[in-house]
């Protein structure tokens, strides 16, 4: 599924939190706990578990989210800190400002309204804007991955990251329009698109859709971060500690079934693995380990329509080492290789 970057009508708004009543459900704040949440965006997770009366370390890598929430964190008195950076080290940050062994760790993966109806930020084919994408509005921009990768690169990145079954048609007009002058904008990229795929063809979605999905997974390496996220929550997590986690399509849903299959111990059937292997599982799961949204809310919110969520409890055993290779990324080119004009293919 794809999860769609266009903005809805009337102008910005507040991110509304997705699955949130389930998000509670399967975190259980209570008083006096601490939480870590590594997607911070507009608070709505944040001060649900301040609502309970648990304390909140707050991480976004966009400086826009942190800045907003200020309010939020002085409201909190003290309960909520907040700090910018990437999810993958949210460990790191949690021991370095006092949350070591927290009660749960929340992440809510993707974009937030916020940042898909702003069209300076540059995630949206519906409003022009520059061709940018980047959360953390530093490195390597949409505009620099679709104005120097190589084809064939591209072709993989939007086939791959897209799902896009014509991506070589998309990289193909990308390349050929390239030779006019540089692609700077997101409406520019959304037409290139649909001309390399013929038109629209009475899609359901947008042509450009997979392609701007693509674009934004690689230039911010979410499939990466959200596998170290999974990896530094292991770390962290106390003893029955929780670790909930929200994704939007299915790249990401993915990653995180693979972790919790592999850390539950669960492939092939727990009950019938041999006990050596059942005693290293570092995650227990809590009946299915997953909810889709409800039909109810997709209703309201289009932008939850494909949410699922999964959640574990940190067994009282050791972590497993940090394997990437359950997680079967593809190889892709590097976001350093495309801005130094390189040709390195690795992942
Ligand atoms: C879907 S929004 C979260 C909304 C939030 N749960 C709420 O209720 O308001 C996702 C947020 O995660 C942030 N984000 C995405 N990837 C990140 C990463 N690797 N590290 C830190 N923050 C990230 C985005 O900048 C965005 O603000």
């Amino acid at each position: 599924m794809t999860q769609s970057n266009e903005p809805i009508a009337g102008g910005p708004q507040r991110h509304v939190p997705v699955m949130l009543n389930e998000v509670l459900s399967a975190l259980k704040p209570a008083s006096g706990q601490r939480f870590v949440d590594g997607t911070f965006g507009a608070g709505g997770y944040s001060s649900a578990i301040l609502t309970a009366g648990s304390s909140v370390l707050a991480i976004d890598r966009d400086p826009n989210a942190i800045r907003d929430g200020q309010t939020l964190a002085r409201q909190s008195d003290g309960h909520l800190k907040l700090v910018q950076g990437e999810f993958s080290n949210l460990d790191k940050i949690a021991i370095e400002h006092g949350y070591e062994n927290p009660d749960g760790v929340v992440l809510d993966v993707g974009v937030s309204s916020m940042q898909i109806d702003e069209a300076e930020r540059g995630f949206s084919f519906q409003k022009d804007g520059p061709l940018d994408m980047r959360m953390s509005q530093e490195g390597v921009s949409a505009a620099d991955v679709v104005n120097q990768a190589r084809q064939q690169d591209l072709t993989r990145i939007i086939g791959i990251l897209g799902e896009e079954k014509k991506a070589s048609r998309v990289s193909g007009a990308i390349v050929k329009a390239r030779e006019s002058g540089t692609i700077q904008s997101t409406t520019e990229l959304a037409k290139i698109v649909e001309s390399g795929l013929g038109g629209r063809k009475g899609d359901r979605i947008h042509p450009a859709t997979r392609t701007f999905q693509a674009l934004r997974i690689f230039v911010n390496r979410e499939l990466e971060q959200l596998g170290a996220a999974l990896f530094a929550a292991e770390r962290l997590l106390k003893t029955g500690g929780r670790l909930v986690v929200v994704t939007f399509h299915s790249l990401e849903d993915r990653i995180v079934k693979l972790f919790f299959r592999d850390r539950a111990g669960t492939t092939g059937g727990s009950r019938h693995l041999p006990e050596q292997h059942q005693k290293s599982a570092s995650f227990d799961l809590e009946g299915k380990g997953y909810q889709k949204v409800s039909a109810a809310e997709a209703e309201v919110n289009p932008r939850a329509r494909s949410a699922k969520l999964r959640w574990g409890l940190r067994t009282e055993n050791d972590c497993r080492p940090e394997d990437y290779s359950i997680f079967g990324f593809p190889r892709l080119a590097t976001l350093e290789s495309i801005a130094g004009g390189g040709n390195v293919s690795q992942h």
